[in-house]
């Protein structure tokens, strides 16, 4: 898919912010697209004031001068715009690829508005052809691993390219889980996992998502809730 896809729906939601807004800024390519817009727009004069769900959207958001703060000083936020790996019909989204996923969910879930970008690639008729990432406690690992695995899934520990266990920036271990395109009941799946002890949090977003700008490369399709 195209990276103009990408840069066309971040623009799409560039258009949706207002002077003095508060902004969850999401990780990945796409979102990466959307603070170089966002940045443009600072540098014309916008006001905006920024949480970042990751370390590397915070310091990409320093580099290009978008202001940043932190959930104690503002604990709600008007606007939270991120990517998704995956989206279905019912807008419940597959998260994490990039291993954000427990900070993009708590930034989403203090925005009194939760956008997500993506490109055609992304909408899928039912979640888990992309690996739904689960993030743990290490100790949890191997009981984990194997009640996951009851559940359907094919469990890896996510790794870094030198063979180590990825550290997510909260500095846990992630589990992709491999359920193949069959989570046709993505709630149920996640409160089943939200009561996994050792469980930080998983990438399944449901009932979060106001809607969906969809890029093409010449177009961008608002599909809301
Ligand atoms: C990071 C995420 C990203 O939003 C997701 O992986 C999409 O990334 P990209 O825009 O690069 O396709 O959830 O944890």
């Amino acid at each position: 898919m195209s990276d103009e896809a990408k840069r066309m729906a971040a623009g799409a939601a560039v258009e949706l912010v207002l002077d003095g807004m508060r902004l969850g800024i999401g990780t990945g390519s796409t979102a990466e697209h959307f603070i170089h817009l966002l940045a443009q727009r600072v540098k014309a004069g916008l006001s905006v004031t920024g949480i970042a769900t990751s370390e590397r959207s915070a310091e990409l958001c320093s580099r290009l001068g978008i202001p940043l703060t932190n959930l104690d000083e503002t604990p709600s936020l008007d606007l939270a715009v991120d990517g998704a790996d995956e989206f279905d019909g019912a807008l419940n989204l597959i998260k994490g690829g990039g291993g954000a996923l427990l900070r993009e969910k708590i930034v989403a879930a203090a925005a009194k508005r939760f956008v997500v970008i993506a490109d055609a690639s992304k909408q899928v008729a039912v979640l888990g052809a992309f690996p739904l990432p689960v993030e743990i406690i290490p100790m949890a690992r191997q009981p984990l691993s194997q009640r996951l695995a009851k559940l359907g899934a094919v469990v890896a520990l996510r790794q870094t390219a030198d063979g180590k266990p990825f550290r997510s920036d909260e500095n846990h271990w992630i589990l992709d889980c491999a359920f193949g395109p069959a989570i046709t009941d993505p709630p149920r799946l996640a409160h089943t996992l939200s009561g996994m002890p050792g469980v930080v949090e998983h990438g399944l977003f449901c009932g979060m998502t106001e809607r969906v700008l969809l890029g093409s490369d010449d177009q961008v399709t608002v599909i809301n809730s």
